[in-house]
Protein backbone atom coordinates (compact mmCIF):
# COMPACT_ATOMS: atom_id res chain seq x y z
CA UNK A 1 0.00 0.00 0.00
CA UNK A 2 1.22 3.60 -0.70
CA UNK A 3 -0.54 6.68 0.98
CA UNK A 4 0.67 10.78 1.43
CA UNK A 5 0.00 10.01 5.37
CA UNK A 6 -0.04 6.86 7.19
CA UNK A 7 -2.26 8.29 10.52
CA UNK A 8 -1.64 5.47 13.25
CA UNK A 9 -4.94 5.55 15.76
CA UNK A 10 -8.38 6.13 15.22
CA UNK A 11 -9.94 7.89 18.23
CA UNK A 12 -10.72 11.88 17.57
CA UNK A 13 -6.65 13.12 16.75
CA UNK A 14 -6.42 10.40 14.05
CA UNK A 15 -9.61 10.66 12.52
CA UNK A 16 -9.86 14.58 12.49
CA UNK A 17 -6.40 15.24 10.85
CA UNK A 18 -7.72 12.23 8.13
CA UNK A 19 -11.16 14.20 7.26
CA UNK A 20 -9.08 17.87 7.37
CA UNK A 21 -6.43 16.36 5.13
CA UNK A 22 -9.30 14.75 2.88
CA UNK A 23 -10.49 17.98 2.12
CA UNK A 24 -7.47 19.05 0.88
CA UNK A 25 -7.73 16.19 -1.33
CA UNK A 26 -4.56 15.06 0.87
CA UNK A 27 -4.73 11.43 1.51
CA UNK A 28 -4.31 9.11 3.98
CA UNK A 29 -5.00 5.81 6.28
CA UNK A 30 -5.89 5.15 9.39
CA UNK A 31 -4.41 2.32 11.72
CA UNK A 32 -6.66 1.33 14.60
CA UNK A 33 -5.56 -1.42 17.03
CA UNK A 34 -9.51 -1.60 18.25
CA UNK A 35 -12.80 -2.24 16.36
CA UNK A 36 -15.12 0.98 15.67
CA UNK A 37 -17.37 -0.07 18.39
CA UNK A 38 -14.77 -0.20 21.05
CA UNK A 39 -13.75 3.35 19.94
CA UNK A 40 -17.30 4.77 20.23
CA UNK A 41 -18.16 2.87 24.14
CA UNK A 42 -15.46 4.76 25.71
CA UNK A 43 -16.58 7.78 27.33
CA UNK A 44 -14.78 10.71 27.65
CA UNK A 45 -14.54 13.82 27.44
CA UNK A 46 -17.62 16.44 26.87
CA UNK A 47 -16.79 19.96 26.19
CA UNK A 48 -15.63 21.54 23.14
CA UNK A 49 -13.42 24.76 22.69
CA UNK A 50 -14.43 27.13 19.76
CA UNK A 51 -11.06 25.97 18.08
CA UNK A 52 -12.33 22.40 18.01
CA UNK A 53 -15.64 23.08 17.06
CA UNK A 54 -14.54 25.40 13.99
CA UNK A 55 -11.70 22.71 13.03
CA UNK A 56 -14.73 20.19 13.15
CA UNK A 57 -17.01 22.79 10.78
CA UNK A 58 -13.67 22.73 8.15
CA UNK A 59 -13.44 18.87 7.95
CA UNK A 60 -17.43 19.12 7.21
CA UNK A 61 -18.21 17.27 10.29
CA UNK A 62 -20.11 19.68 12.37
CA UNK A 63 -23.82 19.44 11.34
CA UNK A 64 -24.73 17.70 13.70
CA UNK A 65 -22.65 19.63 16.81
CA UNK A 66 -24.46 22.42 15.84
CA UNK A 67 -27.79 21.16 15.92
CA UNK A 68 -27.51 18.91 19.14
CA UNK A 69 -24.49 19.88 20.94
CA UNK A 70 -25.51 22.87 23.87
CA UNK A 71 -23.87 25.81 24.13
CA UNK A 72 -22.42 26.92 27.56
CA UNK A 73 -22.27 30.54 28.13
CA UNK A 74 -20.32 30.02 31.67
CA UNK A 75 -19.99 27.41 34.60
CA UNK A 76 -20.67 26.63 38.39
CA UNK A 77 -17.91 26.62 40.27
CA UNK A 78 -18.72 25.66 44.39
CA UNK A 79 -16.98 25.47 47.85
CA UNK A 80 -19.15 23.82 50.65
CA UNK A 81 -22.39 25.66 50.07
CA UNK A 82 -20.92 28.52 48.17
CA UNK A 83 -21.66 28.87 44.59
CA UNK A 84 -20.88 31.35 42.41
CA UNK A 85 -20.45 31.50 38.05
CA UNK A 86 -18.18 32.54 35.37
CA UNK A 87 -19.59 33.89 32.55
CA UNK A 88 -17.38 32.72 29.67
CA UNK A 89 -19.19 34.78 27.00
CA UNK A 90 -19.32 38.07 28.90
CA UNK A 91 -15.42 38.07 29.76
CA UNK A 92 -14.03 36.24 26.40
CA UNK A 93 -17.35 36.38 23.88
CA UNK A 94 -17.41 32.99 23.71
CA UNK A 95 -19.07 30.13 24.92
CA UNK A 96 -18.38 26.26 25.08
CA UNK A 97 -20.17 23.58 23.41
CA UNK A 98 -21.35 20.33 25.61
CA UNK A 99 -21.13 17.57 22.96
CA UNK A 100 -19.21 14.00 23.61
CA UNK A 101 -16.33 12.88 22.66
CA UNK A 102 -18.21 10.08 21.70
CA UNK A 103 -20.00 12.10 18.78
CA UNK A 104 -17.06 14.04 17.79
CA UNK A 105 -16.00 10.37 16.61
CA UNK A 106 -19.19 8.60 15.22
CA UNK A 107 -19.65 11.99 13.77
CA UNK A 108 -15.94 11.49 11.70
CA UNK A 109 -16.10 7.87 11.65
CA UNK A 110 -19.39 8.74 9.44
CA UNK A 111 -17.77 11.33 7.42
CA UNK A 112 -15.10 8.91 6.57
CA UNK A 113 -17.34 6.61 5.36
CA UNK A 114 -19.73 8.11 3.51
CA UNK A 115 -15.94 9.58 1.73
CA UNK A 116 -14.88 6.31 1.08
CA UNK A 117 -11.83 6.77 2.91
CA UNK A 118 -9.67 4.02 4.12
CA UNK A 119 -9.73 3.20 8.07
CA UNK A 120 -8.36 -0.14 8.87
CA UNK A 121 -9.47 -1.71 12.19
CA UNK A 122 -8.05 -4.62 14.34
CA UNK A 123 -4.56 -3.61 13.13
CA UNK A 124 -1.73 -5.25 15.89
CA UNK A 125 1.82 -5.05 15.49
CA UNK A 126 2.25 -1.30 13.88
CA UNK A 127 5.77 -0.71 13.77
CA UNK A 128 7.14 2.46 12.29
CA UNK A 129 10.45 2.96 10.13
CA UNK A 130 12.73 4.86 8.93
CA UNK A 131 10.63 7.88 10.66
CA UNK A 132 14.27 9.51 10.49
CA UNK A 133 14.69 9.22 6.65
CA UNK A 134 12.61 10.66 4.08
CA UNK A 135 10.87 7.22 2.65
CA UNK A 136 9.55 5.66 6.21
CA UNK A 137 6.78 3.10 5.72
CA UNK A 138 4.83 1.61 8.69
CA UNK A 139 4.33 -2.39 8.77
CA UNK A 140 1.42 -4.13 10.74
CA UNK A 141 -0.97 -6.93 11.15
CA UNK A 142 -4.41 -7.77 10.59
CA UNK A 143 -5.46 -11.50 11.04
CA UNK A 144 -2.01 -12.39 11.21
CA UNK A 145 -1.11 -11.61 8.28
CA UNK A 146 1.62 -8.97 7.38
CA UNK A 147 0.99 -5.51 5.35
CA UNK A 148 3.22 -2.57 4.63
CA UNK A 149 2.57 0.97 3.81
CA UNK A 150 4.74 3.26 2.08
CA UNK A 151 3.97 7.13 3.05
CA UNK A 152 5.31 10.28 2.74
CA UNK A 153 4.42 10.77 6.46
CA UNK A 154 3.56 9.65 9.50
CA UNK A 155 1.42 11.30 11.89
CA UNK A 156 1.58 9.18 15.79
CA UNK A 157 -1.90 9.73 17.02
CA UNK A 158 -2.22 6.40 18.76
CA UNK A 159 -3.02 7.64 22.19
CA UNK A 160 -0.86 7.59 25.98
CA UNK A 161 0.24 3.45 25.46
CA UNK A 162 0.60 3.95 21.39
CA UNK A 163 3.75 2.66 20.17
CA UNK A 164 4.28 5.98 18.06
CA UNK A 165 5.85 7.90 20.86
CA UNK A 166 8.28 4.79 21.60
CA UNK A 167 9.95 5.22 18.14
CA UNK A 168 11.47 8.39 19.38
CA UNK A 169 14.68 7.13 20.85
CA UNK A 170 15.63 7.54 24.17
CA UNK A 171 18.19 10.16 23.66
CA UNK A 172 15.78 12.43 21.77
CA UNK A 173 12.76 12.35 24.15
CA UNK A 174 12.63 14.30 26.87
CA UNK A 175 9.47 13.35 29.56
CA UNK A 176 7.56 15.36 32.18
CA UNK A 177 5.37 13.87 34.39
CA UNK A 178 3.41 14.70 37.51
CA UNK A 179 1.27 12.00 38.60
CA UNK A 180 -1.69 12.98 41.30
CA UNK A 181 -2.85 10.58 44.29
CA UNK A 182 -5.84 10.19 43.45
CA UNK A 183 -8.22 9.37 40.56
CA UNK A 184 -11.94 10.38 39.42
CA UNK A 185 -14.67 8.03 39.74
CA UNK A 186 -17.24 8.57 36.73
CA UNK A 187 -20.83 7.64 36.14
CA UNK A 188 -23.02 8.09 33.31
CA UNK A 189 -26.80 7.96 33.76
CA UNK A 190 -30.38 9.11 32.18
CA UNK A 191 -31.36 11.33 34.25
CA UNK A 192 -31.22 15.10 33.55
CA UNK A 193 -28.04 17.14 34.47
CA UNK A 194 -28.54 18.66 38.04
CA UNK A 195 -28.34 22.01 36.17
CA UNK A 196 -28.03 23.44 33.11
CA UNK A 197 -24.21 24.45 33.48
CA UNK A 198 -21.38 22.12 34.73
CA UNK A 199 -20.42 22.23 38.82
CA UNK A 200 -17.17 22.17 39.71
CA UNK A 201 -17.15 21.80 43.30
CA UNK A 202 -14.38 21.96 46.00
CA UNK A 203 -16.11 20.19 49.13
CA UNK A 204 -14.05 19.19 52.52
CA UNK A 205 -15.04 15.47 51.10
CA UNK A 206 -12.87 15.89 47.73
CA UNK A 207 -13.30 17.44 44.38
CA UNK A 208 -16.94 16.41 42.13
CA UNK A 209 -17.97 17.67 39.12
CA UNK A 210 -21.43 17.55 37.68
CA UNK A 211 -21.22 17.91 33.78
CA UNK A 212 -24.09 16.17 30.92
CA UNK A 213 -23.97 15.05 27.46
CA UNK A 214 -27.56 15.98 26.78
CA UNK A 215 -30.82 16.88 28.72
CA UNK A 216 -31.08 13.58 29.94
CA UNK A 217 -27.85 12.43 29.76
CA UNK A 218 -25.77 13.27 32.90
CA UNK A 219 -21.96 12.59 33.44
CA UNK A 220 -20.77 12.63 37.10
CA UNK A 221 -17.67 12.60 38.65
CA UNK A 222 -16.29 12.35 41.94
CA UNK A 223 -12.71 12.14 43.17
CA UNK A 224 -11.66 8.90 44.87
CA UNK A 225 -8.90 6.80 46.13
CA UNK A 226 -6.26 5.14 43.56
CA UNK A 227 -7.05 1.78 45.03
CA UNK A 228 -10.30 1.96 44.82
CA UNK A 229 -12.58 0.12 41.87
CA UNK A 230 -15.41 0.87 39.99
CA UNK A 231 -17.77 -2.44 41.53
CA UNK A 232 -16.40 -1.45 44.82
CA UNK A 233 -18.73 1.58 44.44
CA UNK A 234 -22.42 0.52 44.17
CA UNK A 235 -24.87 3.16 42.24
CA UNK A 236 -26.34 4.32 45.47
CA UNK A 237 -22.92 5.00 47.50
CA UNK A 238 -22.05 7.10 44.47
CA UNK A 239 -25.03 9.34 44.38
CA UNK A 240 -24.44 9.44 48.56
CA UNK A 241 -21.12 10.60 48.35
CA UNK A 242 -21.83 13.17 45.29
CA UNK A 243 -24.43 14.82 47.31
CA UNK A 244 -22.15 15.45 49.95
CA UNK A 245 -19.92 17.42 48.04
CA UNK A 246 -21.95 19.77 46.01
CA UNK A 247 -24.53 22.41 48.00
CA UNK A 248 -27.75 21.21 49.43
CA UNK A 249 -29.70 23.16 47.08
CA UNK A 250 -27.92 21.39 43.97
CA UNK A 251 -28.30 18.15 46.29
CA UNK A 252 -31.55 18.25 47.01
CA UNK A 253 -32.77 18.68 42.97
CA UNK A 254 -30.19 16.12 42.07
CA UNK A 255 -32.05 13.25 40.03
CA UNK A 256 -30.89 9.86 40.74
CA UNK A 257 -30.89 6.45 38.41
CA UNK A 258 -28.96 3.88 37.44
CA UNK A 259 -25.57 3.96 36.39
CA UNK A 260 -25.05 3.16 32.52
CA UNK A 261 -21.20 3.03 32.83
CA UNK A 262 -18.68 3.73 35.72
CA UNK A 263 -15.21 3.78 35.37
CA UNK A 264 -11.94 5.21 37.59
CA UNK A 265 -9.56 7.58 35.60
CA UNK A 266 -5.93 8.04 37.06
CA UNK A 267 -4.95 11.71 36.85
CA UNK A 268 -1.70 12.89 34.99
CA UNK A 269 0.17 15.79 33.89
CA UNK A 270 2.42 14.59 30.80
CA UNK A 271 4.44 15.89 28.03
CA UNK A 272 6.99 14.42 26.14
CA UNK A 273 9.28 17.11 23.95
CA UNK A 274 9.64 17.11 21.07
CA UNK A 275 6.75 15.81 18.93
CA UNK A 276 8.16 15.49 15.64
CA UNK A 277 11.38 13.25 14.75
CA UNK A 278 11.88 13.37 11.04
CA UNK A 279 8.58 12.68 9.71
CA UNK A 280 7.14 11.70 12.40
CA UNK A 281 4.93 13.87 14.10
CA UNK A 282 2.98 13.17 17.78
CA UNK A 283 -0.60 14.34 17.84
CA UNK A 284 -3.05 14.51 21.41
CA UNK A 285 -2.66 11.78 24.01
CA UNK A 286 0.36 10.49 22.12
CA UNK A 287 2.65 13.41 23.34
CA UNK A 288 0.51 14.91 26.12
CA UNK A 289 -2.02 14.29 28.83
CA UNK A 290 -3.77 16.38 31.32
CA UNK A 291 -6.40 15.52 34.83
CA UNK A 292 -9.08 16.11 33.03
CA UNK A 293 -10.13 19.21 35.39
CA UNK A 294 -10.85 22.07 32.51
CA UNK A 295 -11.47 19.59 30.27
CA UNK A 296 -8.43 19.95 27.93
CA UNK A 297 -7.39 16.46 26.88
CA UNK A 298 -9.39 16.44 23.33
CA UNK A 299 -9.29 20.14 22.95
CA UNK A 300 -5.52 19.69 23.23
CA UNK A 301 -5.01 17.11 20.47
CA UNK A 302 -7.20 19.17 18.22
CA UNK A 303 -4.56 21.67 18.62
CA UNK A 304 -2.39 19.56 17.92
CA UNK A 305 -4.20 18.82 14.48
CA UNK A 306 -4.60 22.29 13.84
CA UNK A 307 -0.90 22.92 13.52
CA UNK A 308 0.06 19.72 11.44
CA UNK A 309 -2.96 20.32 9.22
CA UNK A 310 -1.77 23.54 8.36
CA UNK A 311 1.79 22.33 8.39
CA UNK A 312 0.94 19.41 5.77
CA UNK A 313 -0.98 21.64 3.89
CA UNK A 314 2.05 24.57 3.45
CA UNK A 315 3.89 20.95 2.19
CA UNK A 316 1.75 19.87 -0.09
CA UNK A 317 0.17 23.09 -1.33
CA UNK A 318 3.10 25.15 -1.28
CA UNK A 319 5.75 22.89 -1.46
CA UNK A 320 6.99 24.38 2.23
CA UNK A 321 8.67 22.49 5.09
CA UNK A 322 8.37 26.15 7.09
CA UNK A 323 5.07 24.66 8.43
CA UNK A 324 5.99 20.58 9.64
CA UNK A 325 9.28 22.22 11.05
CA UNK A 326 7.74 24.43 12.87
CA UNK A 327 5.20 22.13 14.31
CA UNK A 328 6.76 20.95 17.89
CA UNK A 329 7.47 24.13 18.78
CA UNK A 330 4.02 26.18 17.95
CA UNK A 331 2.24 22.40 19.03
CA UNK A 332 4.27 22.55 22.48
CA UNK A 333 3.87 26.01 23.22
CA UNK A 334 -0.08 25.68 23.20
CA UNK A 335 0.58 22.72 24.93
CA UNK A 336 2.39 24.06 28.20
CA UNK A 337 -0.41 26.86 28.77
CA UNK A 338 -3.44 23.92 28.63
CA UNK A 339 -0.48 21.57 31.15
CA UNK A 340 -0.40 24.69 32.88
CA UNK A 341 -4.42 25.45 33.50
CA UNK A 342 -5.14 21.31 33.81
CA UNK A 343 -2.49 21.47 36.85
CA UNK A 344 -3.96 24.94 38.15
CA UNK A 345 -7.56 24.31 37.98
CA UNK A 346 -7.09 20.72 39.51
CA UNK A 347 -5.07 22.12 42.45
CA UNK A 348 -7.68 24.12 42.92
CA UNK A 349 -10.45 22.11 43.58
CA UNK A 350 -9.18 18.79 44.93
CA UNK A 351 -8.58 17.83 48.20
CA UNK A 352 -4.67 15.94 48.35
CA UNK A 353 -3.68 13.36 51.32
CA UNK A 354 -0.75 15.52 52.77
CA UNK A 355 -2.55 18.88 52.18
CA UNK A 356 -1.79 20.92 55.23
CA UNK A 357 -3.69 23.50 57.36
CA UNK A 358 -1.73 26.10 55.57
CA UNK A 359 -2.32 24.71 52.19
CA UNK A 360 -6.24 24.74 52.88
CA UNK A 361 -6.32 28.37 53.57
CA UNK A 362 -4.53 29.16 50.48
CA UNK A 363 -6.92 26.92 48.91
CA UNK A 364 -10.03 28.71 49.84
CA UNK A 365 -8.46 32.28 49.46
CA UNK A 366 -7.48 31.33 45.84
CA UNK A 367 -10.95 30.03 45.38
CA UNK A 368 -12.64 33.49 47.18
CA UNK A 369 -10.08 35.64 44.84
CA UNK A 370 -11.43 33.54 42.02
CA UNK A 371 -14.90 34.44 43.34
CA UNK A 372 -14.64 38.02 43.75
CA UNK A 373 -12.09 39.22 41.22
CA UNK A 374 -13.01 39.96 37.43
CA UNK A 375 -9.56 39.84 36.16
CA UNK A 376 -9.31 36.39 37.98
CA UNK A 377 -12.00 35.60 36.40
CA UNK A 378 -11.25 36.72 32.58
CA UNK A 379 -7.88 34.79 32.94
CA UNK A 380 -9.89 31.16 33.96
CA UNK A 381 -12.44 31.78 31.67
CA UNK A 382 -9.85 32.65 28.61
CA UNK A 383 -8.39 29.42 29.24
CA UNK A 384 -11.10 27.21 29.88
CA UNK A 385 -12.89 28.51 26.25
CA UNK A 386 -9.37 27.53 25.12
CA UNK A 387 -6.75 30.00 24.34
CA UNK A 388 -6.25 31.13 20.34
CA UNK A 389 -4.17 28.28 18.22
P1 LIG B 1 -7.08 8.42 22.02
O1 LIG B 1 -8.49 8.84 22.19
O2 LIG B 1 -6.43 7.65 23.11
O3 LIG B 1 -7.03 7.59 20.68
C1 LIG B 1 -5.91 6.83 20.33
C2 LIG B 1 -6.36 5.67 19.46
O4 LIG B 1 -5.22 4.95 19.03
C3 LIG B 1 -7.25 4.69 20.21
O5 LIG B 1 -8.43 4.47 19.47
C4 LIG B 1 -6.39 3.45 20.36
O6 LIG B 1 -7.16 2.26 20.33
C5 LIG B 1 -5.47 3.57 19.15
N1 LIG B 1 -4.18 2.89 19.32
C6 LIG B 1 -3.43 2.79 20.44
N2 LIG B 1 -2.31 2.10 20.19
C7 LIG B 1 -2.35 1.75 18.90
C8 LIG B 1 -1.48 1.02 18.06
N3 LIG B 1 -0.33 0.51 18.52
N4 LIG B 1 -1.83 0.85 16.77
C9 LIG B 1 -3.00 1.36 16.29
N5 LIG B 1 -3.86 2.05 17.05
C10 LIG B 1 -3.54 2.25 18.33
N6 LIG B 1 -10.55 14.59 28.30
C11 LIG B 1 -11.40 15.55 28.63
O7 LIG B 1 -11.22 16.66 28.11
N7 LIG B 1 -12.44 15.30 29.50
C12 LIG B 1 -12.64 14.06 30.06
O8 LIG B 1 -13.58 13.85 30.81
C13 LIG B 1 -11.75 13.02 29.76
N8 LIG B 1 -11.88 11.77 30.29
C14 LIG B 1 -10.97 10.79 29.96
C15 LIG B 1 -11.06 9.52 30.51
C16 LIG B 1 -10.11 8.52 30.18
C17 LIG B 1 -10.22 7.13 30.80
C18 LIG B 1 -9.06 8.82 29.29
C19 LIG B 1 -8.02 7.76 28.93
C20 LIG B 1 -9.00 10.10 28.74
C21 LIG B 1 -9.93 11.08 29.06
N9 LIG B 1 -9.86 12.38 28.52
C22 LIG B 1 -10.73 13.34 28.85
C23 LIG B 1 -8.87 12.74 27.57
C24 LIG B 1 -9.40 12.70 26.15
O9 LIG B 1 -10.36 11.71 26.02
C25 LIG B 1 -8.20 12.48 25.27
O10 LIG B 1 -7.37 13.62 25.38
C26 LIG B 1 -8.55 12.21 23.81
O11 LIG B 1 -9.18 10.96 23.68
C27 LIG B 1 -7.27 12.23 22.96
O12 LIG B 1 -7.55 11.75 21.71
P2 LIG B 1 -6.43 10.99 20.88
O13 LIG B 1 -7.09 10.67 19.59
O14 LIG B 1 -5.18 11.76 20.91
O15 LIG B 1 -6.14 9.68 21.72
C1 LIG C 1 -17.19 15.55 31.07
O1 LIG C 1 -18.35 15.94 30.82
O2 LIG C 1 -16.86 14.37 30.92
C2 LIG C 1 -16.22 16.55 31.60
C3 LIG C 1 -16.56 17.88 31.61
C4 LIG C 1 -15.66 18.81 32.11
C5 LIG C 1 -14.45 18.39 32.60
C6 LIG C 1 -14.10 17.05 32.58
C7 LIG C 1 -15.00 16.12 32.08
O3 LIG C 1 -13.60 19.31 33.13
Amino acid sequence: MKTQVAIVGGGPSGLLLAQLLHTRGIESVVLERKTKDYVLGRIRAGVLERGLVALLEEAGCADRLHAEGIVHDGTLMSYGDEMFRIDFTEHTGTPVVVYGQTEVTRDLYEAREAAGAQTLFNVEDVVIHGADTDAPHVTFAIDGETHRIDCDFVAGCDGFHGVSRQTIPLEVRREYEKVYPFGWLGILSRTPPVNHELIYANSPRGFALCSMRNENLSRYYIQCSLSDKPEDWTDDAFWQELKRRIPADQANALVTGPSIEKSIAPLRSFVTEPMRWGRLFLCGDAAHIVPPTGAKGLNTAASDVHYLYNGLRDWYENGSAEGVDLYSELALARVWKAERFSWWFSSLMHRYPDQSEFDLKMQVAEIEFLRTNAAAQKAMAENYVGLPY
